[in-house]
């Protein structure tokens, strides 16, 4: 197997590596007493250019977990671009640190940081991708129903970065997805292109739509924010948009879906119901929990 120099986005995986990553996730969250030391020696940067919760934290502690150091930069110096240019930022981190895990605005920030640091950058959220997220919901699916080709997941909201990292990998794990998005709101084009041409290699099935019935059948279904960090719309918009693919427990249960999956923070009463939410059929703290776990997974594979 070659292996991962960085995580971009998903698309730099195989499905053989995909699967790796799975499996030692799943090693990591059943035994992390064998993985205490797995970062020993190792600091890693984390520069955040928009706030987080889930991010934020399920890396620091891991890292802390695997016996590394981690050093967290705000989103005041985190100003990429104004005080120093990214690429002077990047080699001055590679200068005492192992990795840069980094959420930006722009994909080509990542990119940069990468070029001109030469050490593993991680993707924690850009515009286009949030690759973590995707591998955390991939195991959380593959804990809950096994086997992930015989899965259908749907997704309903915005297709943007969520949306696109869970394209690249259900088509990596041979899964079916079903991508329900308003009009104008559909997946990027280029990353459609990238996740069909996966899929037609491994099995896997997307099917895109603009209306919510298409999601019938699927075992669980996703959705997340309507307005992403820094877009902007206002209220009556976003009710005009999005309003008719809110989720509730009504609404699952005549789409014959047990599970609810969002990857938060949710805004209750909008793209999901706080009871749905709060109900048995959510996977939502299983899905933050095993952020932790895949990130883990991740941090070792790039640098133990
Ligand atoms: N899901 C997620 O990335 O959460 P945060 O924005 O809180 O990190
Ligand atoms: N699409 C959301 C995901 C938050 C984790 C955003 O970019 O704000």
């Amino acid at each position: 197997m070659t292996s991962m120099h960085q995580l971009l986005s998903l698309q730099e995986l195989n499905p053989e590596q995909l699967q790796q990553l799975l499996q030692l996730a799943l090693q990591v969250k059943q035994q992390p007493a064998a993985y205490q030391q797995a970062l020993a020696g190792k600091s890693i940067a984390m520069l955040f250019e928009k706030p987080s919760l889930r991010t934020r934290v399920s890396f620091d502690v891991g890292i802390q977990k695997l016996g590394g150091h981690s050093v967290y930069l705000d989103q005041q110096n985190g100003d990429l671009g104004g005080r120093e240019t990214v690429e002077d930022f990047g080699r001055n981190l590679a200068c005492w640190t192992d990795a840069i895990v980094a959420r930006v605005y722009r994909q080509s920030t990542l990119e940069k940081l990468a070029a001109s640091s030469g050490i593993p950058v991680i993707n924690a959220l850009s515009d286009l991708y949030h690759p973590c997220q995707a591998l955390a919901d991939l195991l959380t699916l593959q804990e809950t129903f096994g086997d992930l080709r015989k899965v259908q997941l749907a997704f309903v909201g915005d297709g943007n970065n969520v949306c696109h990292s869970l394209m690249l990998g259900a088509a990596l794990a041979g899964m079916s997805l079903v991508v329900i998005t308003p009009p104008n709101h559909g997946p990027d084009g280029h990353v459609l292109q990238q996740a069909q041409l996966l899929a037609a290699k491994t099995g896997a099935k997307l099917t895109l739509s603009h209306h919510l019935s298409e999601a019938h059948g699927s075992q669980a279904i996703y959705t997340d924010t309507w307005v992403s960090m820094g877009d902007s719309m206002d209220a009556a918009e976003q009710q005009q948009r999005f309003g008719a693919y809110q989720l509730s427990s009504e609404v699952l249960a005549r789409l014959d879906i047990g599970y609810l999956m969002h990857c938060l923070p949710a805004h209750r009463g909008q793209e999901v119901t706080s009871e749905l939410l709060d109900s048995q059929a959510s996977l939502v703290l299983q899905q933050a929990e095993n952020r932790m776990h895949a990130q883990n997974a991740v941090l070792i594979q790039l640098l133990a």
